[in-house]
């Protein structure tokens, strides 16, 4: 019997070490451990063996049994640890990632969101408007004469087919008006451009938000209220506003907006070039010939309207003196801002 034990367990350390599958590993181990095995009918039989040998072959057998279990346990880890091919390349899967530098979103767009928000929390809605625009939309509704000098090519782009690029936010006033009936309160922000150099100041390419109020007994008082409100939200609660007289060909009496230098407080000081005041955009009340163009009665209705740029606004607020850093894509000077 000895032998036929030993038989056995030869061949099972020959054949488990060589199986391929989890399917013949289950096979072998029926084979050599199950109720038909060869080693259960050794056992089954330890009687007709003689009283002093029984206890050893009782040990043998068990100790053979206990030998191929193991066979068969350490070949199944084996078995897994080649299908799990992370784990033969030396990976952890289950380890963190390596952090992934999170972007955020850019200054422009931060104060551009910021901005709409002020408006709509004072009542007014956001219209949205084509960057390609006409002539008409652009120059002739918004009472602008055939020769003024914004027309020049050397300051629009025009395109083919007589089409332009904006150069200003306020043929949105015109979009609007055309399409809807007093009272209007709304606010415009977007693309516009012109034949600049980029300077210090000046992009081709720049962002404006255009407002616009219309309806009965509208004043420049109201201007003048929404304005401050505004200047007071985006910068600091004690910034003030003031109107310099001025001309636009939309607007009468037109004004140009300036806010007391938010560096200096009115000292004056590099920023606001010893003036005490900065510059911030236009505004006024929308001129009659305007209302007229888009079918309202100027004698009913007055509004107002005014342009602020958006890159000056983010400029004063992030303390940038160059304009062109808004749009360089510097990651050193993006993440400043974050
Ligand atoms: N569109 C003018 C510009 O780009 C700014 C402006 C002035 C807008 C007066 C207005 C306004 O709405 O009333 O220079």
């Amino acid at each position: 019997m000895k032998e036929q034990i030993q038989e056995i367990l030869e061949e099972a350390r020959r054949s488990i070490p060589s199986c391929v599958s989890d399917k013949d590993l289950e096979e072998l181990r029926i084979k050599y451990l199950g109720k038909k095995s060869s080693l259960s009918d050794l056992l089954s039989k330890i009687g007709t063996v003689s009283k002093e040998e029984r206890p050893q072959m009782g040990a043998l057998l068990n100790k053979t049994k206990k030998e191929i279990a193991q066979l068969i346990e350490q070949k199944k880890l084996d078995l897994h640890e080649k299908t799990d091919t992370s784990r033969a390349r030396g990976l952890d899967v289950t380890m963190p990632g390596r952090p992934l530098p999170i972007g955020a979103k850019h200054p422009l767009c931060q104060i551009w969101e910021e901005i709409e928000d002020i408006f709509i929390n004072l009542g007014f809605e956001v219209a949205e408007g084509p960057e390609i625009e006409s002539e008409y939309y652009n120059f002739d509704a918004l009472n602008t004469p055939s020769g003024h000098p914004a027309r020049n090519p050397q300051d629009t782009f025009y395109l083919k087919g007589g089409k332009l690029l904006r150069t200003q936010t306020s043929p949105m006033q015109i979009r609007v008006m055309e399409k809807f009936k007093p009272p209007i309160k709304i606010i415009s922000t977007g693309r516009c451009y012109r034949v600049d150099k980029m300077d210090p100041s000046h992009l081709p390419v720049f962002h404006q938000v255009e407002a616009l109020m219309v309806d009965e007994g509208i004043t420049m008082s109201d201007l003048k209220g929404a304005l401050d409100s505004f200047v007071k939200r985006i910068f600091t609660s004690d910034t003030r506003s003031r109107f310099r007289p001025h001309f636009f060909p939309f607007t009468e009496p037109s004004a140009e907006i300036d806010i007391l230098c938010i560096n200096c407080k009115g000292a004056g000081c590099k920023l606001c070039k010893k003036s005490g005041w900065l510059e911030m955009g236009g505004a006024g009340m929308v001129d009659p010939a305007v209302l007229e163009e888009v079918g309202y009665d100027p004698e009913k209705y007055t509004g107002y309207a005014f342009g602020l740029g958006i890159e000056r606004i983010a400029m004063l607020r992030y303390g940038i003196s160059d304009i062109r850093k808004l749009v360089t894509n510097d990651l050193r000077i993006l993440k400043q801002f974050q």
